[in-house]
């Protein structure tokens, strides 16, 4: 047979192939790690497939270090044992404010040991406490030759290839200007797959039928023990480096903090949360900022880490069994917990939404104890597969409602049982519907369903509406179980005497709520348009509103076409109010009010001159019904060819808000290159995100 013999590399061959590598891993470096791209993903493919090609044609450019590995190599049979040149050890733990304050007393008497003064305060340096897998990166002469994991802190397992698949890892290192590349070095960190990532990942699960996972730490465990490293590499992991092994041929620096710096300068991911601070206080300081910042960080963490900043220190504390005495984990209270789902019972809103809420075994999370979780609808329940019965992983983030995760299927009990939507209200028996596309079922008994009237009156009364003081939970429930008060106007008719007689209510206090209801009469337009508590009306439209027609009755009586006129109000919040105001009920619910007393300063309204403009010229004022007329968009990055004031301008003519920041109202995110956080934040919401060319062609059909 002819085999064709290997050709060898031309110089041309091997020079492009160097430069190649060169732009691949600093395009890498700068998606990656800096999160600062600056060619599309096409242009960095284009770059990619043609080192491909050349190392295909010429196998002897495949170097190690080559960014070719990162889409994964072969599969193993089992991962290779370990063994660490520096043992890998763990952290002790802290708890409470006084368990830090006696790590840091500890480390002070440690420090004085010998030389006296216990009360010199310590520079420590502080990080987060990543939920992920700590690994060993070891690099030879600056290639990556090797990589492992913890395992017993002896003895880890060799996952090279698939550490190789991990963007943010550096294949090879080059020494900023002046600087040595150690001839050995070990670093040391965590792998962990970002919130982001992880809720994507669980998507596509979902998607194809397949099991969720649990969290983004055993998402991130799962990835790297994959022995086919193509799977890992479909696997969006990414890493932060906290620390060193062995190290030859280099002088590290003198602590923690800059050994950090140093580690960031030879391109590997630091954590930006990360400060050095001095003594106790510090500490706690981190620690109480970092909590709060929590549930915004982009990875999940436990805890935050304290560390000796100077090594010297370090040196001298040493160790005490396998945990260091010069650092510790101050851990967060436990988000997750395991507990039993008793049963999902449904709960009525105000607008009849019909939200199913599970019933737990109580269990401590998140800093409180917690039985019920919200489950949000039906389609939710069949998403997550819950059935009645099942142990669960329940959530409690920050001062977010607890909610349950997931189920352990191997604890599912054989009578595990289905839940079953009812079909009439559990409070008023009127009809369940839901409509055709909505995820929630509502219940159609409206202001007969004492549910409902409890909801509306609690609205009515909050302090951003009629401002009723005292007016809570506990009292409407009772006043609407007596059949005091069935609709908001009887609140204006209450009596002295059947208000005292209700259980718990003294003379005193029921003459204080009668106050507070009178006192309430007096509000304005704005505020009393918001408690009528009309479907998509919030408080800013609510002022949009009274702001714009500046009389009650202009408000009820405009057509949908005027309503669109208002700042903030499109389709969905036009309808919704002239629905509300067609219906005879609310209109004579309104009246009674207005004979109550309730009284308002009146204004002329800023209405008129412009809907007469508009009607004139055509497009003075604010389209209705375009694709962004009532959309809150958000503009960020640079535009190829739009400035942000003239892609503002035209956004506001054809009816949209531009806001600044994006949340979950945010309709549309426009982004230009460079878009940052406000763009990350649009995919971790789901928000529609377009670029100019969609943001014109869109405005050309408004
Ligand atoms: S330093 C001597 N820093 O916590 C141990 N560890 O219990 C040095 N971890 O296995 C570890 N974030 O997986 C350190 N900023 C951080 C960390 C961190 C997470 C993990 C690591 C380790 C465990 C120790």
């Amino acid at each position: 047979m002819n085999v064709p013999k290997q050709q060898s590399a031309p110089s041309s061959a091997i020079s492009r192939a160097i430069e190649l590598k060169t732009q691949l891993d600093e395009h890498g470096y700068r998606y990656y790690v800096l999160d600062e791209p600056v060619i599309a993903d096409a242009e960095y493919d284009k770059l990619f497939h043609e080192l491909v090609a050349l190392e295909q044609k010429y196998p002897e450019l495949a170097s190690a270090a080559s960014p070719t590995h990162r889409v994964g190599g072969g599969t193993l049979a089992a991962f290779s044992e370990v063994t660490h040149r520096v043992p890998m050890l763990s952290l002790g733990n802290a708890f409470t404010a006084d368990d830090a304050a006696n790590f840091d007393r500890r480390c002070r008497e440690g420090l004085a040991a010998g030389s006296g003064n216990a009360d010199a305060e310590i520079d420590y340096a502080c990080e987060p406490k990543f939920d992920g897998l700590a690994i060993n990166l070891t690099y030879e002469n600056g290639i990556f030759v090797q990589g492992a994991t913890r395992g017993d802190g002896a003895v880890g397992e060799d996952v090279t290839l698939n550490l190789k698949t991990i963007r943010a890892i550096p294949l090879s290192l080059t020494a900023p200007q002046g600087k040595k590349i150690p001839k050995l070095l070990e670093v040391r960190g965590e792998v962990l797959m970002l919130k982001n990532d992880f809720a994507k990942l669980n998507d596509k699960q979902a998607g194809k039928g397949e099991k969720l996972f649990v969290n983004p730490r055993n998402a991130a465990a799962g990835s790297l023990r994959q022995l086919d490293s193509k799977l890992t590499a479909e696997r969006p992991l990414h890493f932060f480096a906290y620390g060193l092994g062995r190290v030859e041929g280099a002088d590290i620096p003198a602590t923690h903090g800059e050994m950090m710096d140093w580690l960031q300068g030879l391109r590997f991911p630091v954590s930006g949360e990360r400060r050095t601070v001095k003594g106790l206080a510090g500490l706690l300081g981190y620690y109480e900022q970092i909590g709060k910042r929590r549930s915004m960080l982009p990875f999940e963490i436990d805890g935050v880490v304290y560390k000796v900043n100077a090594f010297a220190a370090q040196e001298k504390l040493g160790f005490v069994s396998r945990a260091p005495r010069f650092a510790i984990a101050h851990k967060f209270p436990a988000e997750e917990a395991t507990t039993v789902l008793l049963g999902i019972d449904v709960q009525v809103g105000r607008t009849g939404a019909i939200t199913p809420v599970a019933r737990l075994q109580p269990v401590f999370v998140g800093g409180t104890t917690v039985s019920n979780a919200t489950l949000h609808n039906e389609d939710e329940i069949r998403r997550k597969d819950l059935k009645i019965g099942d142990t669960v992983i329940v959530r409690r983030a920050g001062d977010v409602i607890p909610e349950v995760a997931s189920v352990i299927y191997a604890k599912r009990p054989v009578d595990a049982r289905e839940f079953v939507m009812p079909t009439r209200c559990p409070q008023c028996q009127s009809h369940i519907e839901k409509l055709e596309g909505e995820a929630i079922a509502r219940c159609t008994g409206g202001l007969f369903c004492p549910a409902q009237r409890k909801q509306a009156l609690l609205h009515f009364a909050q302090r951003r509406a009629m401002d009723i003081e005292g007016l809570g939970d506990k009292l409407v429930e009772q006043i609407v179980n007596a059949e005091l008060v069935r609709t908001p106007a009887d609140l204006y008719r209450l009596g002295l005497t059947a208000l005292a007689n209700l259980e718990r209510m003294a003379e005193k206090s029921a003459r204080n709520l009668l106050d507070a209801i009178e006192k309430s009469k007096h509000t304005t337009l704005a505020k009393f348009l918001f408690g009528l508590g009309v479907r998509h009306v919030g408080e800013s439209t609510a002022k949009d509103l009274a702001k714009h027609f500046g009389k009650l009755d202009a408000v009820m009586n405009a057509s949908t076409d005027a309503l669109l006129l208002v700042n903030d109000v499109g389709p969905v919040v036009a309808q919704s109010l002239t629905n509300f105001f067609a219906e005879p009920h609310n209109r004579e619910v309104v009246e009674q009010l207005r004979s109550c007393g309730i009284v308002w300063p009146e204004s002329a309204g800023v209405n008129a001159p412009n809907a007469a403009l508009g009607a004139e010229f055509g497009r003075m004022s604010p389209v209705a019904g375009g694709a962004f007329s009532g959309k809150t968009v958000v503009l960020t990055g640079t535009m190829p060819t739009l400035s942000r004031d003239v892609a503002k301008d035209k956004l506001e003519a054809a009816g949209a808000k531009v806001a600044g920041s994006v949340s979950k109202k945010t309709d549309f995110v426009i982004a230009g290159s460079d878009a940052g956080s406000k763009l990350e934040k649009a995919i971790e919401l789901g928000v529609t995100v377009l670029d100019e060319a969609q943001l014109l062609a869109m405005l050309a059909q408004s």
